[in-house]
């Protein structure tokens, strides 16, 4: 009985001192300044991975605004239940689901055609969508691209040169690259992108780290290639955000027992998680900003080296793996 009794006050201890460390902890996460943004009544804002986690809130916001969104993921059924969600808070929301597979060149082709076929121009892009697949798993896009390479990048640079003529015709435009801190620990050579040389099972590289990292590159180079057009170009961090992101991780349950405390106390909310991604689609303050980064709704300087030569070479890279040329 005592012991019981003893067990209980420790196990009220540590949840009381977890969520003293939580709230403390969260006063770190910036918010978007609302009062700072400009109107999208009525603006096209298409976002990719419109059906989960960072993206979901993000259609949820974008609707709040009275945006026309372009809802894109692969998983159509999911995409719909939450067409259903907003329009059961929006009522009068103006959402088009469809169906975007990143890791098909052909998918992201008839994408492509589709959303010329439906809307005349673009005024946000947000390429959102994203996977973790740890190597080991030797997932593959339809091409037999490492998948997180795959679907976060090359996915995302076909999708936005075949979409740049719409987002141009909205200009002042604004393409948003939501990328991540991992790419501090990218190791990406551009002799194995793929990582075909890597023993899958022993590999200290990260593919997602290479995968966000090519994130970075890719909106440098845009934003130069976009300059003197008014299509401004924003790359992000998010933070660490309680998402479906880690789907294929397939953690083991000792991994789990260490990550569930760690992740109560420093993971933040997917509404958390949005906010920098609002600011970049949104804020006034940014309007004229191009090629820059951005963590917690202010500049950030990645460790990777986002140089212009590292993103033409991507950029010419990408050109041949997306086929587009
Ligand atoms: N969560 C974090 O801690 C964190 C941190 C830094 C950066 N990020 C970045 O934030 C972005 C959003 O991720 P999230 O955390 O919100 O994860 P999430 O809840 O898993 O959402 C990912 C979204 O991407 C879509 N998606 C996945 N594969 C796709 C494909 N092949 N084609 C089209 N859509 C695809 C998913 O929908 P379907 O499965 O229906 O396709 C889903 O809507 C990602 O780019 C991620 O790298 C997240």
């Amino acid at each position: 009985m005592v012991l019981l009794s003893t067990l209980g006050y420790v196990g009220a201890a540590v949840v009381g001192v977890g969520w003293v460390c939580r709230i403390m902890f969260s006063r770190n996460f910036e918010t978007h300044d609302a009062s700072d943004e400009e109107d999208v009544q009525g603006k096209v804002v298409l976002i990719t991975g419109a059906n989960s986690g960072l993206g979901k809130v993000t259609t949820f916001e974008m609707a709040k605004r009275g945006a026309k969104i372009i809802m894109a993921s692969r998983n159509l059924e999911l995409t719909n239940s939450v067409v259903a969600q907003v329009r059961k808070m929006y009522p009068s929301s103006e959402l088009t689901a469809m169906k975007l597979d990143l890791g098909s060149l052909e998918s992201v082709r008839e994408f492509a055609k589709e959303v010329q076929a439906k809307f005349d121009k673009i005024d946000i892009l947000i390429n959102n969508a994203g996977v973790y697949a740890p190597l080991k798993k030797q997932m593959k896009t339809v091409e037999g691209y490492e998948f997180n390479f795959g679907v976060n990048h090359v996915g995302h640079f076909l999708l936005t040169n075949l979409l740049l003529d719409l987002v141009k015709a909205a200009a002042p435009s604004r393409i948003v690259v939501v990328s991540s801190r991992r790419s501090d620990s990218a190791k990406l050579s551009f002799d194995d992108l793929m990582l075909e040389k890597e023993n899958p099972e022993t590999s200290k590289i990260d593919p997602y780290s290479n995968s966000k990292y090519a994130n970075l590159l890719f909106a440098k180079e845009l934003s130069n290639r976009l300059q003197g057009t008014n299509v401004n170009v924003y790359a992000l961090c998010p933070g660490w955000v309680k998402t479906d992101l880690a789907r294929y991780a397939d953690l083991t349950w000792k991994q789990y027992i260490i990550m569930v405390p760690v992740a109560f106390i420093f993971m933040r909310t997917p509404r958390q998680g949005a906010q920098t991604i609002l600011h970049c689609a949104l804020s006034r303050k940014v309007r004229q900003e191009t090629g820059q980064f951005y963590r917690d709704c202010t500049h950030w300087s990645p460790k990777s080296a986002v140089t212009d030569e590292a993103a033409q070479q991507m950029w010419t890279v990408s050109e041949s793996l997306a086929k587009l040329k």
